[in-house]
């Protein structure tokens, strides 16, 4: 059941799509404040866990953190970090109580999760202008469903963007892009696309191809689709101020840029050097931007990754103005320490700063609207008119599509990859967490830069980073300017690599088909143990497994020189270990702690008692595979439901569930 408590005048974000009447009851659970801005307070038992938060920092278990949501450019995040590039404001409390709670509020919120006081958790945000919705339901996963139907169903990206990706800032030629794909395809590594970061671009620009380096452009992305490669280009969120670029001079014409007080278009760096941010809260705007991606599907293009679109601000033309204001008070020569401090701070008062979220100004439906009163909304907007606009030009087929930041409704329109991580063993952790609780607020096409995007990756973190990313909808290794190359190739027993990448393409036929399911039926595709397990403790205390669908469980290894990992298993289950050469070795385990040994070039996973699964046979990409052709393995006389269709196509009716069994 779900009930909706409105304060003051919410803006309104459409992440929910069934129109609920407020309730004017009291809010259950929450005691509610409206004396300063308005917050919400819920005493925690002792055996409360915190679920929720989708793209946040810290554990499955939310408690004793506080997290801001706030989508923020974050290149280092780390334990310490509040807000992420998404914005996701659902928590599930499961204990002595068990409910759900959305947050409809379109900009800065704070979760207060027992950081402060250890048993209070404190929701609270500047203005009273607020949609409460309490879901309650008789276990976490039927609370998750049915949030999951109040904000309506999630993305489904085409099959082949479940195939492995490899990406890099940057592939700077079309002959760097035919090299990667030369040497997947030399070392037997199965690829199915490679991605375009800005470099394809004529100096930044959105929709624009450079001659210099990309000139032959259609005629290599005919080429890679050959070879069963897709290229997915990046679009960033700012359109370059540039006299004669077409794109810039039409917005500006039309008013289609979010502007100042003064009413001028805003002006900001980003990469392009100066730009203008279309204005995605202004539908017009939004779809003549999306419009825009034409340029690039007419050659065939498939795909894209929305960029930047927190906004991310280097600077603004009113930022600079102040600092050099500000820099002129410095006392020049000064060579004391507070010096120092006054010019670093000077510097790193220009990015992504608050000031500037507070010039910008939107025109909704004919009324400005300060751009910081609606700040999570933004990279949301710019994907849902991005999507809206590919429906329009790829009318028949799916398009895939993912953004970096995000908030709750977006979910409908594409999946998201979690920004800039780093190539450290803690972010191959903190994705897995961060899994389930994506789930939760309707992100399923998820995943993070594989191998780490900052700082160099050693052969043994991507191995290992691998035995996580092959259960995740989206596989993507992609790395940062200046850092180590980390395709597969470039490391030493390529062979080690092509069999956990054919892993994941033996199990595809189960990954997509349970996909769909939880797309169509609005389930999780990661379930924390706790959520299967309600009575058992340490199950909910299992911080680092998953359940994969209904039928698997993962316990990826994530130290350093490790030689395997302890393992909870709630139930009996049967072991599944990957063995060099692709052998599957199956032992059936009793349920309890284990110590699992897992060589590098090995990954072990866990199929759940009495279910079994169907494989495929590996192939150099999806388009190449046998998706009829399946076998079954796991428990003797189990079935399992296999939903299946084209693979590609909009129409969702032509979904298949077809009975196997083992
Ligand atoms: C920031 C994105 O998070 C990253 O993935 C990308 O490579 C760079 N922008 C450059 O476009």
């Amino acid at each position: 059941m779900i009930k909706k408590y409105t304060f003051g005048n919410p803006f309104f974000t459409g992440a929910v799509v069934e129109d609920i009447k407020a309730d004017n009851a009291v809010v259950p659970y929450f005691t509610v404040n409206t004396q300063n801005g308005i917050s919400f307070e819920y005493i925690m038992h002792d055996k409360d866990i915190v679920y929720g938060l989708g793209e946040a920092t810290r554990g499955i278990n939310k408690r004793g953190y506080v997290y801001d949501s706030y989508c923020s450019d974050d290149f280092c995040h780390m334990e310490t970090t509040k807000s992420l590039y998404g914005a996701h404001n659902f928590i599930l409390i499961e204990g002595k109580e068990c409910f759900g709670a959305f947050f409809d509020y379109p900009t800065r919120l704070t979760f207060d999760i027992g950081f402060t006081k250890s048993d209070t958790l404190s929701v609270s945000a500047e203005k009273a202008d607020i949609d409460l919705y309490i879901v309650e339901g008789n276990s976490p996963l039927e609370i998750v469903k049915e949030f999951r139907q109040l904000i309506g169903k999630s993305y489904i990206p085409p099959r082949w963007a479940m195939g492995y990706m490899q990406s890099r800032w940057s592939y700077y030629t079309s002959d760097a892009v035919r090299e990667v794909a030369n040497k997947y395809r030399d070392a037997d590594i199965p690829l199915d696309a490679i991605f375009l970061d800005i470099d394809y671009m004529e100096e930044y620009k959105d929709f624009t191809i450079s001659k210099e380096r990309f000139g032959d452009l259609p005629e290599l992305i005919d080429e890679m689709k050959q070879k069963g490669i897709r290229l997915v280009p990046i679009i960033d969120a700012g359109v370059k101020i540039q006299d004669g670029y077409d794109i810039y001079e039409e917005g500006l014409e039309k008013g289609y840029y979010c502007v100042d007080k003064e009413g001028k278009p805003f002006s900001a760096g980003v990469w392009p050097g100066l730009t203008h941010f279309p204005d995605f809260l202004n539908e017009e705007a939004g779809l003549w931007f999306g419009l825009k991606y034409k340029a690039l599907t007419d050659l065939g293009i498939e795909g894209f990754w929305n960029d930047m679109n927190e906004p991310a601000i280097f600077y603004s033309e009113k930022g600079i103005e102040n600092f050099y204001e500000k820099l002129s008070e410095i006392t020049s020569g000064d060579k004391s320490v507070d010096n120092y401090n006054k010019i670093k701070d000077i510097v790193n008062s220009l990015q992504n700063s608050q000031d500037d979220y507070n010039s910008i100004y939107h025109n909704v439906n004919g009324k400005l609207v300060k751009h910081n009163d609606i700040h999570n909304m933004y990279g949301y907007k710019m994907t849902e008119c991005t999507a809206k606009a590919l429906e329009k030009l790829r009318p028949e087929e799916r398009t895939l599509l993912f953004s970096r930041a995000s908030y709750i409704g977006m979910h409908r329109s594409a999946g998201i990859w979690t920004g800039d991580n780093f190539s450290w063993w803690s972010h191959i952790l903190l994705e897995l967490k961060q899994l389930p609780a994506l789930n939760m607020c309707g992100f399923l096409y998820v995943g993070a830069d594989l191998g780490g995007f900052g700082c160099n990756a050693s052969r043994d973190l991507v191995l290992r980073w691998l035995g996580l990313g092959i259960f995740t909808p989206l596989l993507r290794n992609h790395a940062a300017l200046c850092t180590r190359d980390q395709e597969c190739y470039q490391f030493e027993n390529t062979e080690d690599f092509k069999n956990i990448i054919e892993l994941r393409y033996r199990l595809l036929p189960y990954l997509y088909s349970e996909f769909l399911k939880c797309a169509t039926e609005d389930k999780m595709f990661f379930k924390p143990l706790g959520f299967e397990y309600k009575d058992d403790e340490i199950a909910r205390a299992t911080e680092d497994q998953l359940f994969v669908g209904d039928e698997l469980m993962i316990a990826p290894v994530y130290t350093q020189n490790a030689i395997g990992r302890y393992v909870y298993l709630p139930e009996e289950m049967c072991a599944v270990r990957l063995k060099k050469g692709g052998e599957l070795k199956f032992i059936t385990m009793e349920k309890g702690h284990h110590f699992v040994e897992v060589p590098l070039n090995e990954v072990v996973f866990f199929i759940r008692k009495d279910k079994c699964i169907p494989l495929a046979n590996p192939a150099l990409s999806t388009d190449a595979m046998d998706f009829d052709t399946l076998e079954l393995i796991g428990y003797k006389n189990a079935e399992y439901k296999l939903y299946t269709d084209d693979g590609i196509s909009t129409d969702l009716s032509k979904i298949e569930i077809k009975n196997l069994e083992n």
